[in-house]
């Protein structure tokens, strides 16, 4: 996704508290005489549970949102706070700007309908229906007309790799094609937003990693806003745009799967995170540089080309179109050569010019551990472009260098 104040904020929770047992108002107000009991001495106390507590968080249209934790660090009960299958003790949820919290019953139930799916650890699959059957139930219950829902779900099953197995029943299947069929319900109902809880822990490892990989495909395919919940660090790591970390009913630490690796909260965070390679998920955006430094106009004189350099210790520099294309890349060495021989570096013939450096050009989202590999193969300095071939970011070795140090 994009930076978060240019994309639409698709799901909003604003303090949102979930204390199970009576009084729950109560503790809240007084929440500072119980912050720092565990959970036994505050049942003892109180004869209530924290699920959550004051949890806060956006979620960027089109986004992965990760709730991470161990377990009954609050991530299901907070998770069912966003369609209110848990009501909320206090706080808010807006979906789309809206307030779901003040939404009246059959308000709520359409926005479910209409905008939600949701999907769970186990599989919740219909046994004596066959999988055309179950992909179509959310359809059935929206009151959907038999040819046209089962139309509907023969589309979501080939979606999620499962066309051929229609007239099967889940017992049929595998694990895996059993969460596959979940997802399929889901998608079924084409929801703007899901609600993914454990989604895959009950897998094997290997069918995990796989579903892991085609359901992040999948998703760029059919873009939705989801909020996925796991208690797999690495699995968060690898679907989510955003994390939020969970202890003991609250947000510990939320970022980019980056800025946790890099910068976790003391403690909690540091412990979860202190083993891994950070290489795998250092990106070329966390580390790129911005490009006012690193380009000019392709028309430029070689004095102007040859003064900016000088200014900023560049031993390259790349000229761009009006399009941030880049047109050459120049080397200082040979541009100090030519100088004064030429005004414009476009005058300078083709044969002469300072440049013809393949650039190697990276989208925004390679691991630092493939910049490193290709790093080794020049000393232009690598460039970020998006999709039209716009650049967007320079990376250099000495930042390349630098990150590893913190890495
Ligand atoms: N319906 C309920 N009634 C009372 N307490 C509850 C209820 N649901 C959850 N809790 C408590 O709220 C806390 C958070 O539970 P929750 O299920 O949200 O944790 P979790 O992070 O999803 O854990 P897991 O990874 O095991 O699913 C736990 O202490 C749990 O016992
Ligand atoms: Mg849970």
């Amino acid at each position: 996704m994009g930076d978060e104040t240019s994309s639409k904020i698709k799901i909003k929770c604003e303090d949102v508290w979930k204390i199970f047992g009576d009084g729950a108002e109560d503790i809240i107000k007084n929440w500072d005489q119980y912050k720092d009991m565990n959970k036994v001495e505050r049942l003892e106390k109180t004869g209530c549970v924290a699920g959550t507590r004051q949890a806060s968080f956006k979620v960027a249209e089109g986004e992965i949102f990760c709730l991470m934790g161990l377990s009954g660090s609050g991530k299901s009960t907070l998770l069912r706070c966003i369609n209110r299958l848990h009501e909320p003790t206090a706080g808010k949820v807006f979906i789309d700007n809206q307030d779901i919290t003040a939404l009246p019953a059959p308000e709520l139930r359409d926005v479910r309908r209409k905008k939600i799916g949701m999907v769970f650890q186990h599989f919740a699959l219909l046994p004596h229906r066959r999988l055309v059957k179950n992909a179509a139930f959310g359809l059935e219950i929206q009151g959907m007309e038999k040819k046209e829902r089962e139309k509907k779900a023969y589309e979501a099953l080939e979606l999620v790799g499962l066309k051929g197995w229609e007239k099967s029943y889940p017992y049929e299947l595998s694990g895996g094609m059993q969460q596959r069929v979940g997802l399929a319900r889901a998608l079924a109902t084409n929801p703007e937003i899901l609600l993914m809880d454990e989604a895959f822990s009950a897998l094997d490892p290997m069918i995990k990693r796989q579903m892991q990989d085609e359901f992040v495909k999948l998703i760029k395919k059919v873009k939705k806003t989801i909020v996925f919940v796991t208690h797999d660090l690495h699995e968060a790591l690898k679907l989510a745009n955003h994390i939020a970390i969970m202890k003991d009913g609250a947000i510990v630490q939320q970022g980019t799967p980056a800025q946790i690796v890099l910068n976790p909260a003391k403690g909690y965070v540091e412990e979860f995170v202190k083993d891994l390679p950070k290489t795998k998920f250092i990106t070329a955006q966390d580390i790129m540089q911005k490009l006012d430094k690193w380009v000019m106009p392709v028309g430029s004189s070689s004095e102007e080309v040859t003064n900016k350099m000088n200014e900023n210790n560049l031993r390259y520099i790349f000229l761009v179109d009006e399009n941030q294309k880049i047109q050459d890349t120049v080397d200082y060495f040979n541009l100090t050569l030519l100088d004064g021989f030429f005004k414009s570096i476009e005058d300078i013939p083709k044969n002469k010019r300072p440049t013809h450096y393949p650039t190697i050009s990276v989208s925004s989202d390679t691991f630092l551990e493939s910049l490193l590999d290709q790093a080794a193969d020049t000393k232009v300095p690598i460039v970020v472009n998006d999709s039209q071939g716009k650049l967007q970011g320079v990376i250099s070795r000495e930042t390349i260098l630098s990150s590893l140090q913190s890495a």
